[in-house]
């Protein structure tokens, strides 16, 4: 069943009356994991091989979200991990937005923006203290959404991809935004 989300309601008009978001199991992979790759490497300008892949939805396919329009066709996807980030003092649990695509004639729906929201409401329950990830600068539609969703620049990375394109860290923090909300800030 769709769950869009009040602000999203106005941009549904023209998605399939069948879309819904599913949390990735394990028992999916042998109908979504070929779509999975075709959907995010089409976009992408380092392939990732299968091993990548399975690397995060093994450990944390809970936090991998797919959007399923008509005959459940994948029409978005997000994938993720979650782990303690030793750097930091005291040491901080830490979300990664690893991969994130939505098929090209579905985009601008907010489909993206549902799952973004449903990997960071698991990343909640987990305990996680921030959100991080990466995206190249040049790539306006990504910033946008995640500035939106509350995400601010931390580091610029110069020429952090293989096309020499640079990058955004962007982070999303929280604990810190928890806190806010705890002093009636936000
Ligand atoms: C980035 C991406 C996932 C967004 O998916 P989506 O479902 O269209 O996202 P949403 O509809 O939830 O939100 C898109 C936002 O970008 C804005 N946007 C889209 N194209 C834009 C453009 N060319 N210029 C400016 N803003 C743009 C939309 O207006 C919307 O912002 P708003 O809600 O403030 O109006 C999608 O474009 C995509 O798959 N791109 C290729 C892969 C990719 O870049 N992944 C991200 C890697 S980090």
């Amino acid at each position: 069943m769709a769950e869009l989300e009040t602000r999203d309601k106005g941009k549904a008009a023209g998605l399939p009356a069948e879309l819904r978001y599913i949390q990735y199991e394990h028992a999916l992979e042998k109908q979504y994991l070929p779509s999975i790759r075709a959907l995010i490497s089409k976009d992408l300008s380092e392939p990732y091989s299968i091993y990548v892949y399975r690397y995060f939805l093994y450990q944390w396919g809970d936090l991998c979200f797919m959007a399923l329009g008509p005959k459940s066709s994948l029409l978005g996807v997000i994938i993720c991990k979650l782990e303690t980030h030793q750097s930091h003092s005291p040491p901080t649990l830490r979300g990664y937005i690893a991969m994130l695509a939505v098929s090209e004639g579905w985009r601008n729906h907010g489909i993206a923006t549902t799952l973004v929201r449903k990997a960071i409401d698991v990343m909640v329950e987990r305990n996680a203290d921030e959100v991080v990830l990466e995206t190249e600068e040049t790539n306006v539609p990504a910033m946008k959404l995640y500035e939106r969703l509350g995400f601010i620049r931390s580091k610029k990375l110069h020429r952090y991809y293989l096309n020499g394109n640079s990058a955004y860290r962007l982070v999303l923090h929280l604990k810190k935004m928890a806190d806010m909300a705890g002093e009636g800030l936000v």
